[in-house]
C-alpha cells in the first residue's frame, strides 16, 4: 500500500473531535467564568508554550480582568507522543508573580506531569493565588489526582493536534482539534 502524503492541514485529519466553533463558544464561557472568578483582581497570565499559545491568545480577549501576560516553557516530549520523564522549565517567566494572583494556561492535562512541575515551580515565588485552565483533559491518562480549576473539553485517550496543539510542531495553526490519520502519524515520526 502506497503511503499518504502528509499536507499538514487539516485534510490530514481522520476525525474532527472538536470544532472550531465548539471552540469559541466554550472559550468564552471560560472567558466568563474566569472573570466571575477573578472580579476585580489584577491577574498574572502565565502560558505555557507553545501548545498553549493559541487558546491563551483566545481566552485572555475573553475576559474582563486587569491583565499581565507572561509565558514559560517547559520540555518533556521532544518530537515523541509519550515521554516519562519529568519536564524541565527552560524558559523562566519574565515578571516577579510574587504576591500576585496568577493564571496558568496550558494546552492539555495528559498525564498531568507538566503542570504539577509547574505549579510546583512557580509556587516558589510566593503568589497570591494560583490557578490553572486548560483547553483540554484527558482523564484516563492522568498519573496523580491532581487536576485544573478551569477546563474547556473532556477528550479520550487520544494524540490530538490542532488550535495550539502539534506533532512534531506541524498542525498547530487548525482552527479545529482532531486525531491523525494513522500512517502519517508513523511517517511523521520517523521524519
Ligand atoms: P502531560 O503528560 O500532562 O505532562 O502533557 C505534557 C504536554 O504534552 C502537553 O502540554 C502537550 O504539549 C503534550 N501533549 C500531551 N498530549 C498531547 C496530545 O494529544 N497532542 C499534542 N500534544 C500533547
Ligand atoms: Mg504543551
Amino acid at each position: 500500500m502506497i503511503a499518504a502524503t502528509p499536507r499538514y492541514t487539516e485534510a490530514d485529519l481522520e476525525t474532527i473531535l472538536v470544532s472550531k466553533e465548539q471552540i469559541r463558544k466554550r472559550v468564552e464561557e471560560l472567558g466568563r467564568d474566569l472573570s466571575k472568578h477573578f472580579e476585580g483582581k489584577d491577574v498574572t497570565v502565565v502560558s505555557i508554550l507553545s501548545g498553549a499559545l493559541v487558546f491563551t491568545a483566545d481566552l485572555i480577549r475573553s475576559c474582563d480582568f486587569a491583565t499581565r501576560l507572561d509565558c514559560l516553557r517547559a520540555e518533556s516530549y521532544g518530537n515523541l507522543m509519550s515521554a516519562d520523564a519529568p519536564p524541565r522549565i527552560t524558559n523562566p517567566l519574565k515578571t516577579d508573580i510574587s504576591g500576585r494572583h496568577v493564571l496558568v494556561v496550558d494546552d492539555i492535562l495528559d498525564s498531568g506531569n507538566t503542570l504539577r512541575a509547574i505549579i510546583k515551580y512557580l509556587s516558589q515565588a510566593e503568589p497570591a493565588s494560583l490557578s490553572t485552565c486548560v483547553l483540554l483533559d484527558k482523564p484516563s491518562r492522568h498519573s496523580s489526582e491532581f487536576t485544573a480549576d478551569f477546563k474547556g473539553f473532556t477528550i479520550p485517550d487520544e494524540f490530538v493536534v490542532g488550535y495550539g496543539l502539534d506533532f512534531a510542531e506541524r498542525y498547530r495553526n487548525l482552527s479545529c482539534i482532531g486525531v491523525l490519520k494513522k500512517d502519517l502519524q508513523k511517517q511523521e515520526s520517523h521524519a
